[in-house]
């Protein structure tokens, strides 16, 4: 009998992914030996507190390091993952391990929309691998997808359910019509929350997952500063009783287009969605990208988008794909050119097309109606439907538009909240799909 071969694996983390990763490479050990031909071995836990008394799994108290450098480069680490999460730590790690030779798996979106540029550059300058299939849904496929799956295919859009949290939120409250804050809360305490949600909440966490699918779909790389993005934090139970009167439900997405004249149209934001649309019945923390290409038109992608054994699937399947370059490698084949990035515009909000729903809270008084309807249609945004709901306070009128420029409905609404007969300022959700 042959001892099998093995690769060193440096994990950097032991929380949720990290531990996770341990826990399927133990439990998967045979079936990943048999696929990869090797056994993953890891050699090395980077952690903050060697001493931490609650660990996600058991692992031999002798792997746990805290000088990660060190870890980094020894000479039997072949790859580092890298999933301490953060930006500054996590970017030197991965430049180390870069300049140290190695081969880079992470989860880190974060790290990748804000230094992708620098570290994609860097790997490929030094000639290794930076595998993040986890960076982006967790446990769905969708980075292979792109990049191996519909790599002779062209992406014109994609639409994304891609942060648990807010999607976990949304669907409470489609549920209970609870108010936002309450159900905030019993996902902290029930752990699908961070203690600081803002990221999660705020958008930010979906528009560094909407940067790492846009380099990859349209090959080029936009300041994450400068995609537009609302959370969901202003979405009342009351949006969601009109949104189902016109046969929508809210969902938090992100939203990428190329146009034809080259400019990538990039926002996140809470949408109304047609009851009946392949996204509207992604519920829970579940995400999902609906994906229109070219050649093979719509196509979804579904599942668990973060969790401790999706994610450390990720991870591992990445570390397998890894290793096969390895051996590939050393047979002779040659590491494969990395894509070229092109700088392209980002079309302007204010050039952004949609359908919009609008909420106006106004005094109870003859001819407030005409008032807004003259306004929006002064500022060409017509209108496909209205409903003025009289027991609301203040006076509710509901609007959905026909599609019209995000521009003008910003001039109209600028205008319209000026009124003396507005009591609150108007409420808007774009409207997708
Ligand atoms: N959780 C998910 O479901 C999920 C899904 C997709 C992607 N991700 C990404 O995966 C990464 C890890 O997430 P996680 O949920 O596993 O985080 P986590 O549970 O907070 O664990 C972080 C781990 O990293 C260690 N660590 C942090 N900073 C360190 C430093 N400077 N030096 C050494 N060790 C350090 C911590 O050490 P101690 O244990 O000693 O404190 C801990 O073991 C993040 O980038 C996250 O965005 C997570």
């Amino acid at each position: 009998m042959t001892t099998p071969r093995t690769i060193g694996v440096a994990l950097l983390g032991l929380g949720n992914v990290g531990g996770g990763v341990v826990k399927l490479l133990a439990d998967n050990a045979a079936a990943i030996e048999a696929r990869l031909g090797a056994r993953l071995e890891v050699r090395a836990i980077g952690v903050r507190d060697r001493d931490k008394k609650q660990r996600v799994v058991e692992v031999d108290h002798d792997l746990l390091v805290t000088d990660l450098d060190a870890a980094i480069k020894r000479d039997d680490i072949e790859i580092v993952c890298e999933l301490i999460g953060g930006v500054t730590e996590a970017r030197h790690a991965v430049m180390t391990a870069i300049a140290a030779g190695k081969q880079v798996v992470t989860a880190n979106k974060a790290l990748l929309a804000i230094h992708g540029t620098e570290i994609f550059a860097a790997a490929e300058a030094a000639g290794v691998d930076v595998y993040y299939e986890a960076a982006v849904c967790g446990g769905v496929p969708i980075i292979r997808v792109l990049r191996e799956g519909l790599a002779s295919d062209r992406v014109e859009a994609f639409w994304g359910i891609v942060n648990g949290t807010s999607n976990y939120i949304l669907s409470t409250m489609t549920e209970t019509r609870r108010p936002f804050a309450d159900i905030l809360a019993d996902a902290q305490a029930l752990g699908y929350a961070e203690a600081d949600p803002a990221l999660d909440i705020g958008g930010g966490d979906a528009a560094h997952k909407l940067c790492v699918l846009v380099r990859l779909c349209f090959g080029t790389a936009l300041d994450v500063t400068e995609i537009p993005t609302d959370g969901i934090d202003r979405i009342e139970p009351i949006d969601l009783d009109y949104a189902a009167k016109f046969g929508f439900v809210v969902k938090p997405l992100v939203i990428a287009r190329a146009h034809p004249d080259g400019q990538i149209e990039a926002r996140v934001h809470p949408a109304l969605v047609p009851a009946n649309w392949l996204l509207a019945d992604v519920a829970g923390a579940k995400n999902a990208v609906y994906v229109q290409s070219y050649a093979l038109g719509p196509s979804l992608y579904y599942g668990a988008g973060a969790g401790m054994l999706p994610t450390a699937m990720s991870v591992v399947s990445d570390c397998i794909d890894i290793g096969r370059n390895i051996f590939a490698r050393a047979a002779g084949a040659k590491r494969p050119a990395g894509p070229v990035l092109e700088p392209r515009p980002m079309l302007p909000l204010a050039e952004v097309r949609s359908k919009y729903y609008l909420r106006f809270g106004v005094v109870d008084a003859p001819g407030v109606l005409g008032r807004l309807m003259t306004i929006l249609g002064a500022h060409s945004v017509s209108i496909a439907q209205v409903v003025q709901d009289a027991e609301a306070k203040p006076v509710s009128v509901v609007v959905v538009t026909h599609e019209a420029r995000e521009g003008d409905v910003r001039a109209a609404l600028t205008e319209i909240d000026a009124l003396p007969v507005v009591r609150e300022p108007a409420r808007v959700i774009r409207i997708v799909g």
